[in-house]
């Protein structure tokens, strides 16, 4: 191992840049050249590669987003545009890879590896959504973001007696809004994972109107989808104004904060480790405070994980 290779793909997430500093830094550390792949799978089909040293990585640690740029590349699920990856990865003597993103992101590693190229994944993602780590760079920046947003809507909800539907992202996973919801107090939370019930969302309103509470706020994950939907039902069944919030790609953004540059820094090194063992074809994670590796044919398996008890909290707290 020479020379590896770092891409970010996927939705960006705060913090991709501490990762993206770690894996230089580290690579450089023991001795390693670092190549900088530009807009993920799609630069690497493109050569959009270069030389990248220590001072390539300087003062990111803090911003948002990612230097490296990020796409979503159809063109390289195909055959046709997979091999021109694959070639291009030779072209630049690049020896191993790693890729910085979400479950379609690993899938395209795994499929490099598959093919006899050492690849290493790192979870850089908003949505928390891969089951075999317990937090993925960004997610932690982005439920900051929600609470600081639920905050602002709590003030405007309380002075007009209002009851403030705010959908969030996380695609098919409802972590984004589990825990931004405890963290703020939500009155409701509302997840894919787990069917709602308009009925008991208008009774938990009715309830707190009865002892004189002016604030609602109800969390709705984007998998749950019908912000508007809900919003009507609430209205028609109990005659209490609505207004939706959609936070969308304000969640995406910001300073990130020091959990996920800790977390991120730890995987960068970590990944870094695995390609000088030759150990290829993994991802990394986090387990409690452990850093981890899996298989990417694991790591890419569909989230079934839902912290019931977290669940459960948020609702016994909301009476
Ligand atoms: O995967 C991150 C994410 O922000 C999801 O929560 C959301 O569904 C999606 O990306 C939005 O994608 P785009 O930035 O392509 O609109």
């Amino acid at each position: 191992m020479k020379r590896i290779g770092i891409l970010t793909s996927g939705g960006d997430a705060p913090g991709m840049n501490a990762a993206v500093r770690a894996v230089v830094r580290v690579a450089i550390f023991k001795g390693l050249k670092v190549s900088g792949i530009r807009r993920g799978y799609q630069g690497l089909l493109e050569g959009d590669i270069f030389d990248m040293d220590v001072s390539s990585v300087g003062d990111i640690i803090h911003r948002g987003g990612t230097i490296l740029q990020s796409a979503r590349c159809l063109e390289f699920v195909e055959d046709e545009g997979f091999q021109k990856g694959l070639d291009m990865l030779k072209m630049f003597n690049i020896d191993g890879l790693v890729v910085c993103g979400g479950d379609g992101s690993y899938k395209g590693a795994y499929r490099l590896w598959q093919n006899g190229f050492p690849t290493i994944g790192i979870p850089g993602t908003i949505d928390n959504d891969l089951a075999y780590t317990d937090y993925t760079i960004g997610f932690d920046t982005a439920i900051n973001t929600v609470v600081n947003a639920i905050g602002n809507l709590r003030d405007t909800s309380s002075s007009h007696g209002r009851a403030n539907i705010v959908e969030v992202m996380g695609r098919h996973c409802g972590d984004i809004a589990l825990h931004a919801g405890l963290a703020g107090g939500a009155e409701s939370i509302l997840i894919p994972e787990i069917e709602f019930d308009i009925d008991e969302v208008c009774r938990k309103l009715i309830q707190g109107r009865n002892r004189g509470k002016l604030h609602n706020i109800i969390l709705l994950a984007e998998g749950v989808g019908k912000p508007y939907e809900v919003s009507k039902a609430i209205e028609d069944k109990i005659g209490m104004e609505t207004r939706v919030s959609i936070i969308g790609h304000l969640q995406r953004g910001g300073i990130p904060t020091a959990f996920d540059r800790i977390i991120a820094s730890r995987f960068g090194n970590k990944a870094v480790e695995l390609l000088i063992e030759g150990k290829g074809g993994r991802a990394v994670g986090i387990d409690g405070d452990d850093i981890i590796d899996v298989p990417l044919e694991e790591a890419t398996k569909p989230n079934d994980r839902l912290n019931k008890e977290m669940y459960e909290l948020a609702q016994m707290l909301s009476i």
